[in-house]
């Protein structure tokens, strides 16, 4: 069954049982200081797990592209990927276990066609706070499942939230207990190199979680207390790579339809086989997963950077070529996209953005390249007069090479010499000396990506409508956004304007918007295509980077008075009273007929 045929079956199974369709996120999150990607289907539907009414109803359904960047080592595994699509249904307080758990097994063993014999699932078994999911359990008892398959663990592992444990869930967050069901591969059933004893939760991979159903019927209070949600909801989601493998019945999710091309190429290209040798295997695997994620990324536009996204890209980039490396070849940039040229097929965005990706990628990957071999030079002709290798050395090599710490430890290994973790620190230490370059996914950020900022910076973000409005009704429609940015501090606007603001205008267009902020309208939002949302007067930035649908955000009467309509993803608030007061603390003028604005709440 190849990959597009679950994506199918499953949109398919879940409509045929009255859930909407609906669009997935894009990849990129670039209005949220607490996350970089989308890292799961529940992101964007947080104020509807909450209680808000979603424009499509109750029963939701899609397929969510999703990169999970916290532990790119993992990926070396046979079933770990940054980036992956997650299929996943919703029931926004309308079903709840019974009919979630018996779809999941009816999809599972009907539709995809496995075996129940080597199907099992977790519940969860209760805390101080939150009890034992018995309801689950005798629930998949009644569906058919032995006891023995009906596996009870703690909130380390049946209990979901974006953070994490409900301990580690910052106040305002949602989350629940969950069920999950795992595949047993037979094939690996008695192969002696996996666990004998092991359980569904068990990481030596004879069992693959293929899917979770999340209960979501939990909100962390102020007083860290969990209180009950309005509303009973459920989130689903399973990983398709996942859910293809298990399909195959092969524990090594690297030989499916969407990464093996990548794998066959890679073969040619360093002349020797896949499963050849267990430490090589482990660099095709990344440079597969790497390279998928990378040309996903471009194809949303973004470049490969010291900051931020871009640097995120350009990790990814420079691991996949630095495990060419590993493999004992070079690549060149060009190589390296001719080997992910294979992904055109599988992703539509991919293929409509080719020419960008390849020139992107070949651009990054020629750069990359020709700075390794300068290390490389370096770095051996240094451990070839016998000099030491320390943490300053390698931080050098990485500061004025980009020669990755990982690549210097593994030649010195080759060589013999062991880079000690005292080392380590020492490179450590000058790496965070040097803030600037490494501020990535990781800084200030929650692991996995948590999509929804805190209150504030949604605050923020309903601000930022209201004054991209504001200025255009006080200064006139010529008003367009160039560019917008918010952290937990102040928000930022650029728009396009001849000349700084007068004194008068800041004052009108402040006075606007806290006017707006009292009357406490309405904000809220329904999707629509994008020639729609231009139709009903919607303003939008940066075109090219919407679905098929997109969101609308009006602030006032969708249907009659408004202010603002913004094709944007949201969160926002649900009243523009919840903002409080609103400050223009600063302007500047950052280039020909652009102005930079920075508001904070008051
Ligand atoms: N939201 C749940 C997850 O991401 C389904 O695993």
């Amino acid at each position: 069954m190849s990959s597009d045929e679950i994506r199918q079956k499953y949109l398919d199974f879940f409509k045929k049982r009255k859930h909407v369709e609906i669009s997935a996120s894009p990849l990129v999150i670039d209005s949220d200081p607490t996350t970089l990607f989308t890292s799961s289907g529940m992101q964007q539907l947080a104020p509807y797990l909450k209680g808000e009414a979603h424009p499509d109803g109750k029963r939701l359904v899609d397929i969510q592209p999703s990169i999970r960047m916290q532990d790119l080592d993992e990926v070396a595994d046979n079933r770990h990927f940054s980036f992956f699509e997650m299929l996943g249904n919703w029931s926004l307080g309308d079903y709840f276990k019974k009919e979630q758990l018996s779809w999941v097994w009816e999809f599972f063993t009907k539709e995809l066609e496995l075996d129940p014999a080597r199907l099992h699932v977790s519940v969860f078994e209760g805390n101080s706070e939150v009890p034992k999911d018995k309801e689950s359990f005798e629930i998949w008892k009644s569906i058919g499942l032995p006891e023995s398959h009906i596996h009870f663990y703690g909130t380390d592992k049946n209990w979901w939230s974006r953070a994490g444990t409900p301990e580690k869930m910052p106040v305002g967050e949602i989350g629940g207990p969950d069920s999950e069901l795992f595949f047993e591969f037979e094939k690996v059933a008695h192969d002696p190199k996996y666990g004998k004893f092991c359980h569904p939760n068990c990481q030596c991979g004879k069992f693959l979680e293929i899917g979770n159903s999340v209960f979501m019927q939990y909100q962390k209070k102020e007083d860290g207390n969990l209180v009950e949600l309005p509303q009973r909801n459920v989130d689903f989601g399973g990983g398709l790579e996942r859910m293809a493998a298990a399909v195959a019945g092969d524990p090594d999710t690297f030989r499916i339809d969407l990464f093996f091309g990548v794998i066959k190429k890679i073969e040619s290209e360093v002349g020797f086989g896949y499963n050849s040798d267990l430490d090589k295997d482990k660099s095709f695997r990344i440079i597969a997963d790497h390279l998928r994620t990378s040309v996903n990324l471009l194809s949303e536009g973004v470049v490969a950077g010291n900051k931020l996204h871009g640097y995120a890209l350009r990790r990814l980039i420079r691991r996949a070529m630095f495990h060419f490396h590993l493999l004992g070849s070079g690549i060149s940039g060009g190589a390296l996209a001719h080997i992910a040229e294979e992904l055109r097929k599988f992703y539509p965005n991919v293929d409509k953005n080719w020419e960008f990706i390849e020139e992107n990628l070949s651009a990054e990957g020629t750069r990359f390249e020709l700075a390794l071999k300068r290390g490389l030079a370096r770095l051996t002709s240094a451990v070839g007069r016998g000099e030491e290798i320390n943490g300053q050395f390698a931080f050098d090599l990485y500061q004025t090479e980009g020669f990755p710490l990982e690549l210097t430890i593994e030649i010195l290994k080759q060589n013999g010499i062991l880079f000690t973790p005292e080392e380590r620190n020492a490179f450590e230490g000058e790496f965070e000396k040097h803030k600037d370059l490494s501020r990535s996914s990781s800084s200030g950020m929650f692991k996995g990506g948590l999509a929804e900022a805190s209150e504030i910076t949604t605050k923020l973000h309903t601000t930022t409508h209201l004054l991209h409005a504001g200025l255009r009704q006080v200064l006139g429609e010529h008003i367009g956004q160039k560019g917008s940015h918010i952290t937990s501090e102040r928000l930022r606007f650029d728009f396009s304007h001849p000349q700084k603001l007068s004194d008068d205008e800041i004052k009108k267009v402040e006075d606007l918007i806290n006017l707006k902020i009292r009357e406490n309208l309405p904000v809220s939002s329904i999707e629509m295509t994008l020639p729609e949302a231009v139709g009903v007067g919607a303003l939008h930035f940066f075109a090219e980077k919407y679905g098929e649908k997109v969101k609308v955000y009006t602030i006032g009467d969708p249907e009659g008075i408004w202010f603002s309509k913004e094709v944007c993803g949201g969160p926002h608030v649900t009243h523009t009273g919840a903002i409080g007061s609103v400050k223009i603390i600063k302007q500047e003028k950052i280039g020909a007929g652009v102005v930079r604005i920075y508001a904070a709440l008051g």
